[in-house]
Formats: structure tokens, sequence, C-alpha cells
């Protein structure tokens, strides 16, 4: 890895077809597969501190194992090297191929490397975002819940010990808010929306309850606690996949609940929120947003999923270009509008 320059992941995102590159970072997916001809492929996923590509490891690729002198290894299924990838720091020697329009990456050799050399935390990655003033904003949007709702707030939080974890969590492993921090962003964004909405339906006439729809919002994926684990790159767990972070999350809320002592009332109010935040059954949700407190927060879910979509494409493209690739996760392309675009 020594002679060429080691590029970032943005830097490899902006590049052009059969570009070539180099990058160190830490493997968040790695999964075998066979090809047409019964040979084993590898799909892998490798994280920086600017982000995440998946690309796909074929058959001739090379497998050196550089943690000691270089050794190529000759039989990568028997290897060493492939057993538990995950989480540790890789170097990868690439090519940018296209499918169907959409950038995607060949890695031609992939090297296991000295781990205390190359720390992996190093190239995880967290929220653009300063913790002191995400922890800031939260705390704010907390202590704008007063009485029993406030009360029980700072009991999940603080008093059984949840904020240290809760604040490093990622929202995701793939998505959107994939990284370290990424949870405490999001939520911090979807309750200041939710107050937001709550309080223009108030002004026009409408009875709702902003320290309900407030509280409903910072706990609504309080099971990705759960669902996700750090290694140090964000992956999900078993009860993650298979439970769900909904489920996981009105469980925790639930005991919470009884342990504090709720009222029945908020109790049924903010776990209609949790198990409903996803808005459709479709999308995970066993029931649909019933309240306005509900459906504030719902829709402040959706947008902040979709604002960071948005950001997320559009920051990808270069100067002068307006459509983006199509987007997988939010299914659409995005405009980069400006207004010196023609108006
Ligand atoms: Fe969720
Ligand atoms: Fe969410």
């Amino acid at each position: 890895m020594e002679e060429q320059q080691i590029c970032t992941i943005g830097e490899i995102r902006r590049m052009s077809k059969d570009e070539k590159f180099k990058v160190l970072g830490v493997v968040v997916k790695s999964s075998t597969r066979k090809d047409k001809n019964g040979k084993n492929y590898w799909d892998l996923g490798i994280m920086d501190c600017e982000g995440t590509i998946e690309g796909k490891v074929w058959s001739n690729a090379q497998w050196w194992d550089r943690r000691n002198a270089p050794l190529l290894v000759a039989e990568p299924a028997d290897s060493e090297l492939l057993r538990d990838l995950i989480g540790k720091t890789v170097g990868l020697v690439g090519q940018v191929t296209e499918f169907k329009g959409q950038q995607q990456f060949n890695f031609n050799a992939v090297s296991l490397v000295n781990q205390e050399k190359y720390p992996p935390h190093q190239y995880v990655q967290r929220s653009p975002v300063p913790e002191e003033t995400l922890e800031g904003a939260f705390l704010e949007l907390l202590g704008a819940c007063e009485g029993p709702v406030g009360d029980f707030l700072h009991f999940v939080f603080f008093k059984k010990n949840l904020w240290e974890r809760f604040k490093t969590c990622p929202a995701a492993v793939s998505h959107h808010h994939a990284y370290v921090g990424g949870l405490l962003e999001h939520t911090v964004a979807v309750a200041r929306t939710a107050k937001n909405i709550v309080e223009a339906g108030i002004s026009g006439g409408y009875e709702a309850d902003v320290a309900v729809a407030l509280a409903g919002a910072l706990l609504h994926d309080l099971g990705k606690m759960e669902a996700y684990r750090l290694v140090p790159a964000p992956v999900m767990t078993v009860a993650g996949t298979f439970h769900d972070h909904i489920v996981i999350g009105y469980s925790m809320f639930e005991s919470l609940a009884r342990d504090f002592g709720l009222d029945e009332r908020l109790f049924l109010a903010i776990g209609h929120i949790i198990v409903s935040h996803h808005g459709c059954r479709e999308y995970g949700s066993p029931v649909l947003p019933a309240t306005p407190e509900a459906m504030a927060v719902s829709a402040a879910d959706e947008m902040d999923f979709r604002l960071f979509c948005w950001k997320h494409s559009v920051d990808q493209m270069e100067d002068g270009r307006e459509i983006s690739d199509f987007n997988p996760s939010a299914q659409r392309r995005f405009w980069k509008w400006e207004a010196s675009n023609g108006v």
C-alpha cells in the first residue's frame, strides 16, 4: 500500500469509470457468494471517516496478509484472513466500474494490515455534528418536557444510564446516519421537527401535547441501542435483524415505564408513537399513527431520512450536475436544485 497515495471514500465516490484507487478502512460487511462458474466471490463493505462503499472481490482477486511480512494468501476460502474480517482494518486496491449508469467498485486486492499500526476505530465514520452540539440540543429538547414526561425522560436516559451508549449508537448500518453518533443526530432532528409540527398544529387550532410528542420523538428509535453494535463500525445484532428495533424499543420502553411508574395514559400515548413511527405496515409498524403527536413524529422521522438521503446524494455530485444517481434507500433520484440554474 506504500507507493500509491491512499484515497478517501469521499474521493473514490467522486471518481469516474475505470479510475483506480487504494483505500484503507474498516470492514463493515463481508459475505461470500458464488459466481456463475461456481467460484467464490465476496461482497465487501469498507468504511473510513468519510463514509462507506461496497464492492465485489472476484475470484481472481489477490488476498494479502500484511500484518508482518507481506504474504500472498493462495486459498482465501480456507484462510484466517477471511474469518472475522468485520471490524478489522484492511487495505484495498480497486477500480471504479459502472452498471446501468451507477458507480460500482471492484476490489482487486485485499490486504489485512497490522491492526495496531492502523487501529480500526481511526477509520470509523462519526456524525459530522460535534458531540457537544448534539448533546446540548438533546438536553434542550428534553428540558422542554415538563412534569411527569420530563421526569420519565430523565429517568430513562440518566438514572438508567442509557445516555453514554445512546449518544454513540448509530442509527443504521446503511441507509441513513450509519455512523457513531448517528442515532443522537437523527433523534435530535426528529424531535425538533416533530415539536415544530405539533406547535404549528396547535397554532392552527388542533389539540396536541408537545411534551408527549417530544418524548415519543426522543424515544422513537430507542430499540436501535440493541439493534446495532459498534465493532467498531456499525453492525446489526441478531435481535436487531430478527426482532427489529421497533419491537425491541417498545419492549425497553414498557419495562422502563413500569419501573418508573409512568401514568397509564402517558404510557399508551408514548408507546403508540414508538410502535407507529414507521408510518405504515409495509415499513414495519404494526399500527398506523393515530394521534397528532404520533403523526408528527412519523412525518418528522420520514422527513429526516429523506433529507439525509438527499444530502448524501447531492454531496457526491460533481459541480454542474443536476440529477443524482438513483438512491436505492429513498427510491428516487434527487435534484441538486440551484436558483442560478435557469431561474
Ligand atoms: Fe425507526
Ligand atoms: Fe427514526
